[in-house]
């Protein structure tokens, strides 16, 4: 075993839950950030995340809260809670108690997926969230995939894994023949680590076979150090997204949906026996990846070869913006060698 060095409780956006898993009324209880969390969905259908605790006298709301409208009513003895935490009735005094206000999340939900933001300074969100299917710069929507949370995700709580490691795979050009048992080699056509959403292109070619003739790519929107979604184009056509979320100072819950584009004219529900075996071969691969992840110990500085030195450089630096500004990576990871 081999604890991440790396801070847990980076700023970011987070996916806490696909959509589907909170119902209009129901109240989803959760840990992240080392925090007892709640999400309730209104009558509107609106998602509230926030802590789990009454501020009146400490009830859990995941056990016996109630929604009713707009508003969640404690168990314990009738208080509610507004969407910004804000208490609006105490059922048996004239006013609200107007000073008090439970934690809450900023939460966007899309790409059947809900993500909060985190920042442990509390900032409100400085960037967005991409959207997987609409999210990259061509005219398809959500109408050309099939929907996925119920066929094609993969749910896998409580690994030791950092939400970087997932990040440095798009700049790891050398695992794809160990990990992945595949000749292909990534060409890298865009790297740009510039601001909070980073982009990484690459088309693919094989060993044999020069890009040009593949004509086929993968695009990735990394939206932070906690989430990356992605577009493979050409003789493939899916979209994925991989979101790691700190569950505590150890482990983080791991997601990652895939979306297969539909057979043309076709507009089932669900997806096709041939969909749901492409994305069994991509979820496949995923736990390739997975594999290693779980286990490794994050190395810093790490041995890199001439050619790696330029992508984990840019990566890395680009991954401590999300982390406090006083935090040192290699001090880390050497003391953590030395415990
Ligand atoms: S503890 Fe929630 S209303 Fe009293
Ligand atoms: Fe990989």
């Amino acid at each position: 075993m081999a604890r991440t060095p790396l801070p847990m409780k980076p700023t970011g956006w987070f996916q806490v839950a696909w959509s589907a898993e909170i119902a209009v009324g129901a109240v989803h209880r959760m840990t992240y950030f080392g925090t007892e969390m709640i999400a309730w969905r209104s009558s509107a259908g609106r998602v509230t995340v926030m802590d789990a605790y009454c501020e009146h006298l400490g009830a859990h709301l995941g056990f016996g809260g109630t929604v009713d409208g707009e508003i969640l009513r404690c168990p314990f003895h009738g208080w509610e809670w507004n969407q910004q935490g804000r208490n609006v009735c105490v059922p048996y005094e004239k006013h609200p108690n107007r000073g008090r206000r439970i934690r809450t999340y900023p939460v966007a939900e899309h790409s059947e997926s809900v993500f909060i933001w985190f920042d442990e300074h509390r900032r409100e969100p400085y960037f967005d969230v991409a959207e997987v299917l609409t999210g990259f710069d061509d005219d398809k929507s959500a109408a050309d995939y099939y929907p996925a949370f119920g066929h094609t995700h993969l749910f896998r709580p409580g690994l030791e894994i950092h939400p970087q490691y997932v990040q440095e795979n798009g700049v790891d050009f050398a695992h794809f023949t160990y990990v992945h048992d595949t000749p292909l080699v990534p060409e890298f056509t865009r790297h740009d680590f510039d601001a909070p959403v980073s982009y990484v292109d690459f088309t693919i070619a094989f060993d044999d076979v020069p890009a040009e003739e593949i004509n086929s790519g993968v695009q990735a929107i990394n939206s932070g150090i906690g989430v990356a979604a992605t577009k493979s184009w050409g003789m493939i056509d899916n979209r994925t997204l991989t979101s790691v979320t700190p569950v505590d100072e150890t482990t983080s819950d791991i997601r990652f949906t895939v979306w297969i584009g539909r057979k043309p004219g076709d507009d089932s529900p669900t997806p096709t026996s041939r969909a749901l075996r492409n994305a069994a071969g991509v979820i496949e691969q995923f736990e390739n990846d997975l594999h290693i992840w779980a286990h490794q110990r994050y190395s810093d500085p790490p041995a890199l070869s001439p050619k790696e030195f330029e992508g984990f450089t840019a990566i890395r630096r680009w991954a401590t913006q999300f982390y406090p500004d006083d935090f040192d990576a290699t001090a880390a990871a050497r003391a953590d060698l030395t415990r």
